[in-house]
């Protein structure tokens, strides 16, 4: 039931908090993460020396940040990969990869099938999965349930937090046994995540609702992020363009003068996910560059950076604010606004939010 809101994607993207703290509850002892259901598998996280994660579409974005995470804090060599492409080539695979996969309804059949071929090579499987008791789960050598509960609307947005949240809790609970975990700062930072989110909730949904609906008649829209922003930028630009059939593009912010620059044109409005200045100056500063990049040539810069930043403030066109949040912890705030532009952008459109045309919730078939 939709218990008072406009659309079950309203509602699930207002539930995020609660569908992060329940993938977090129960799974920090001590001050360090310790998944109960990864209880014997250490050995195997010892032992490998390569982590694929395969996914489609949203979940294959929180598969990205989860590169980010497990790279930083486990040290292990990790590689995305889109379920129905790793399948159909020859992957170099074996007993000391590990093959991580991600399915919000644990039935998609490209992820699914990557996961027997992965199985059938040798390699050791574990599923991030929203869905109890699913197919892919129980295809898989262990499972860690996101607790996110049930996702009605055919656009992800509670599963894609509570999937990264897995991967953070992954990352560091792979850093703990490996022994690579250097900084216990991330763990302490779990638990303020909830309260995170809600805070953009709260103060930025009446703010970028209303940015939405002077849109209504835009065109095309691009996203640009960095490192994890960049994730983020490719989730925001499918969001939009699943909802709201708007044309939508993202893409890694250093990719600009590669080529994307040449679509910025006056009035082209340009969304820019700024990582935190106290991360890295230096990431920070090349966003800051891209922005004066596209502003000098009448882009409508929207940006979405951590409160207090004022090095984007002479550039931007809007400014829409994060909490000061962990490098790794980033992504799952700056979703947020983006999922409810769209949404927003949708519904002055005068479009079904929760059921868009042409998809499914669960794709079963190739
Ligand atoms: C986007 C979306 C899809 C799914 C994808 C995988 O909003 O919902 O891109 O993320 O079809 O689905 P699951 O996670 O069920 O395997």
């Amino acid at each position: 039931e939709k218990g008072g809101w406009s659309s079950f994607m309203a509602k699930e993207v207002a539930e995020q908090p609660q569908a992060v703290a329940n993938t977090i509850l129960g799974r920090v002892h001590d001050g360090q993460v310790v998944i109960p259901e990864l209880d014997g598998l250490d050995e195997l996280f010892i032992g490998i020396n390569r982590v694929i994660i395969t996914a489609c579409g949203t979940a294959s974005y929180a598969a990205l940040v989860g590169k980010y995470a497990i790279e930083q804090w486990a040290r292990v060599a990790t590689d995305v990969e889109l379920a129905h492409e790793f399948r159909y080539r020859d992957p170099v695979i074996g007993d000391d990869t590990l093959v991580i996969s991600i399915s919000q309804s644990g039935e998609t059949m490209d992820t699914l099938m990557a996961v027997k071929y992965a199985r059938e090579r040798g390699a050791r499987t574990l599923s991030i999965c929203n869905t109890q008791g699913a197919t892919i789960p129980r295809e898989s050598d262990a499972v860690v349930y996101t607790h996110a509960g049930p996702e009605v609307a055919v656009a992800s947005t509670k599963a894609f937090s509570a999937q990264i949240t897995a991967l953070l809790l992954l990352g560091l609970h792979m850093g703990r046994v490996r022994q690579t975990l250097t900084d216990d700062s991330a763990v302490a930072e779990l638990a303020d995540l909830p309260d995170k989110i809600a805070s953009v909730l709260e103060k930025e949904n009446d703010h970028v609702a209303q940015l939405a609906g002077w849109m209504a008649d835009t065109r095309s829209v691009l996203f640009l992020g960095r490192h994890v922003g960049y994730p983020i930028a490719l989730e925001g630009a499918l969001k939009l363009k699943e909802i709201s059939y708007i044309h939508a593009e993202g893409f890694a912010a250093g990719e600009l003068k590669h080529g994307p620059i040449a679509l910025i044109e006056p009035g082209q409005p340009v969304f820019v996910i700024v990582p935190s200045p106290r991360h890295s100056a230096l990431i920070h500063s090349k966003v800051v560059s891209n922005i004066q990049e596209i502003r000098a040539r009448g882009a409508r810069v929207i940006v979405i950076a951590e409160e207090g930043d004022a090095a984007v403030l002479p550039f931007a066109d809007e400014v829409i604010h994060i909490p000061l949040a962990g490098p790794m912890f980033e992504p799952v705030l700056a979703v947020v606004p983006l999922q409810i532009f769209a949404m927003a952008l949708a519904t002055a459109k005068g479009l079904d939010v929760d059921q868009p045309r042409n998809l499914a919730k669960s794709v079963t078939v190739e």
